[in-house]
């Protein structure tokens, strides 16, 4: 079971249609997957109709279940997205409660990471979305995954919060045992437009290293999919905002295979 978290501490920048269009192709590709909200928001819940402000059973039972001293089946909490092969966990509003909190809660980081490997026999993959602030809900995040997907828009001020996500995860490899390999994918590209343009170049030649070399564009698709509530790659697998996700996803599951000469996976 791999884990991907998708952060970045900036609001609006296609962290919740990442999560959807990876987890569509990924359902559609024949691997299990489950989608996972932690934003107090609950875009992603909303985006398969469920509703956070009306919602019993989800993420926020998982520390609830902790702080009272209880065990409880995360398995129990999963709804389906009615696309075959891809589950939700869902958000409720209760969750932002849990940030304001935050002073009180030492010792909770890893209670996200303790739930989803009790799932590692259902599903392949499991996507966790993040709410864009740093708090205990990215820090359980950022604990349960191996990889970080940082989507960055392609415009001058996101280039800023690229810095302070980069910050909050060196702060958080700190106090994890393992390394975290991430990776910076630019959104809402748009060639006609100096301001896409000279950011990903910036993106180019600032972090080399870690950003991916393609680019997911501006498409109008992944509104029209989200009106529908269904994963982009199900509404439209030939969009152009697709083919973008579907090369994104490619080039991620390539860096996880074992390289011959490393013999670690990624
Ligand atoms: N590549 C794109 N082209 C056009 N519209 C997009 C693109 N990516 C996302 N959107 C739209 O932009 C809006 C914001 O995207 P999204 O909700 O994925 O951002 P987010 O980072 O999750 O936001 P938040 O920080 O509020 O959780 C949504 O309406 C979404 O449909
Ligand atoms: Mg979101």
């Amino acid at each position: 079971m791999k884990v991907w978290t998708i952060a970045n501490q900036k609001g609006g920048v296609g962290k919740t249609t990442t999560v959807v269009s990876l987890g569509g192709l990924l359902s559609s590709w024949g691997f299990r997957t489950l989608l996972v909200d932690m934003d107090p928001h609950g875009s992603l819940t909303s985006y398969f109709r469920y509703d956070p402000d009306a919602l019993e059973a989800s993420t926020y039972s998982l520390f609830q279940a902790v702080a009272e001293k209880q065990t409880i089946d995360p398995a129990s909490l999963i709804c389906e997205t009615g696309t075959e092969g891809l589950d939700l966990l869902p958000a409720s509003m209760a969750l932002a409660t849990l940030d304001r909190q935050a002073g009180r809660l030492e010792g909770m980081g890893l209670i996200l990471k303790n739930a989803l490997d009790k799932l590692s026999d259902q599903y392949d993959y499991i996507l966790v979305d993040c709410p864009p602030m740093l708090g205990v809900l990215m820090v359980n995040a950022l604990a349960a995954c191996q990889r970080l997907i940082i989507p960055v828009q392609t415009e001058f001020l996101a280039l800023k919060g690229l810095e302070r996500m980069l910050n909050t995860l060196k702060m958080v490899l700190k106090s994890r045992k393992t390394d975290l390999s991430h990776v910076i994918v630019p959104t809402f590209f748009d060639k006609r437009t100096r301001a896409s343009i000279s950011s990903l170049k910036t993106l180019r030649e600032s972090w080399p290293n870690e950003l991916w070399n393609g680019v997911i564009p501006v498409d109008t698709l992944f509104r029209e999919a989200s009106r529908a509530g269904i994963p982009p790659a199900i509404f439209d697998p030939r969009a152009r905002g697709v083919v973008a996700y579907a090369a994104l996803l490619e080039s991620l599951q390539q860096i996880d295979q074992p390289h011959p000469s490393a013999g670690v996976a990624g």
